[in-house]
């Protein structure tokens, strides 16, 4: 049987974070055990380009730590092929097509890019190729077919996008060639975007409020301890807040019944522990020391394998060569059937070529 195709991507602007790895990594590593797919990972480094285009160093260098965080998570190379988006030809051509499918005020909808715009605060400076990165993102995801894409829910307007896409292709040329894609999301809420260490809304490098996977024993407990918490939960006795704590988040995230059991087996879930900080008298360095206990034993052999790979980049350019060249084989494939779909293959088209000889007699 055919096996489904899963695409899921990064942009390579930084390495990862935790939060990429409680909203993503861990899935892609569960999704990667089943055999029923074939699982591509995509280093989107020319999606990183569209708001980096005067800093490209940074993307290669990021290419690297993308793939170190990629393999130290568990990611196998042997099952999953890791490829680099511009060494596939196919995904820098179909958005030249698809560009004509999508009207420029479908464009400015986009609410994951209107929020990354304000962001950025562009004003009259938004490169055009920012605002149509959705048109390339839906290119990286229809050129492998892909029926299931795994990311956050901020991901869902791309898809949507591209399911648009694939409707209104098929339907213009008369054809089914595109696949619409599925997203498929984090299993636990908390999951969908991390809160940075600070409360902010989410980890960001800019922010400076990221636990990142790399980040060593010592690191990460001085991230977790000087995390915000409640600040109307001043004394231990005080009523506590969970439900904007980025600890409780973390913890809703990452931690696991075991933990419990092994670190603080005074509750036997995460819920117990959440009554007991709403009612107060459950203080916040308590909590923090369960959390990075929780964040330690999560993290630790990632860290070790991460350190190993490390060794030898050379290795981690060939695992790259090879799964890109794989993504160009199979993305190929579907680029052709799209320029045959629109009628531009006018060199292969027999009948446009026998229709020609006929009309010069
Ligand atoms: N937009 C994604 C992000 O910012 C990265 C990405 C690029 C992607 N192409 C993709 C994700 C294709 C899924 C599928 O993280």
């Amino acid at each position: 049987m055919e096996k489904s195709i899963i695409l899921t991507g990064d942009r390579p602007t930084g390495s990862l974070h935790i939060g990429h790895y409680a909203g993503t990594l861990e899935s892609r590593v569960k999704l990667q055990k089943t055999d029923k797919y074939h699982m591509f990972v995509l280093i989107a480094d020319l999606q990183a380009l569209t708001d980096n285009s005067d800093n490209p160093e940074k993307i290669r260098q990021s290419i690297l730590e993308l793939t170190l965080d990629y393999l130290a998570v568990g990611l196998d190379p042997e099952k999953t092929s890791l490829c680099v988006q511009s060494g596939i030809p196919a995904l820098t051509e179909l958005p030249m097509y698809y560009s004509n499918l999508v009207t420029m005020s479908r464009l400015e909808r986009n609410p994951t890019v209107k929020q990354e715009i304000r962001a950025h605060g562009f004003g009259h400076n938004l490169p055009v190729g920012f605002v149509t990165y959705p048109i390339s993102q839906a290119a990286d995801i229809t050129a492998f077919k892909a029926e299931y894409v795994p990311c956050g829910d901020d991901q869902l307007p791309m898809l949507e996008q591209a399911r648009e896409i694939v409707s209104s292709f098929n339907r213009i040329y008369k054809c089914n060639v595109l696949v619409e894609p599925q997203a498929i999301l984090p299993e636990r809420s908390a999951c969908f975007r991390l809160v940075g260490t600070d409360g902010a809304a989410k980890m960001s490098k800019s922010l400076n409020n990221c636990i990142y996977i790399k980040d060593d024993e010592k690191t990460t407990r001085e991230k977790v301890m000087s995390m915000y918490t409640d600040p109307l939960h001043i004394n231990v006795s005080d009523p506590g807040h969970t439900a904007n704590n980025p600890v409780f988040i973390y913890l809703e995230a990452f931690s696991k019944k075991e933990h419990f059991d092994e670190y603080l087996p005074e509750y036997s879930c995460l819920d117990e522990m959440k009554q007991h900080y709403e009612k107060g008298g459950l203080g916040d360095m308590k909590c923090k020391k369960f959390l990075n206990s929780v964040l330690q034993e999560t993290f630790s052999d990632i860290r070790k394998r991460r350190e190993e790979f490390s060794k030898d980049k050379g290795e981690l350019l060939n695992i790259l060569k090879k799964g890109t060249s794989q993504a160009a084989e199979i993305t190929n494939k579907t680029l052709t059937e799209v320029r045959n779909a629109i009628g531009i293959n006018y060199f292969e088209d027999v009948l446009f070529i026998n229709n020609l000889t006929r009309s010069s007699v």
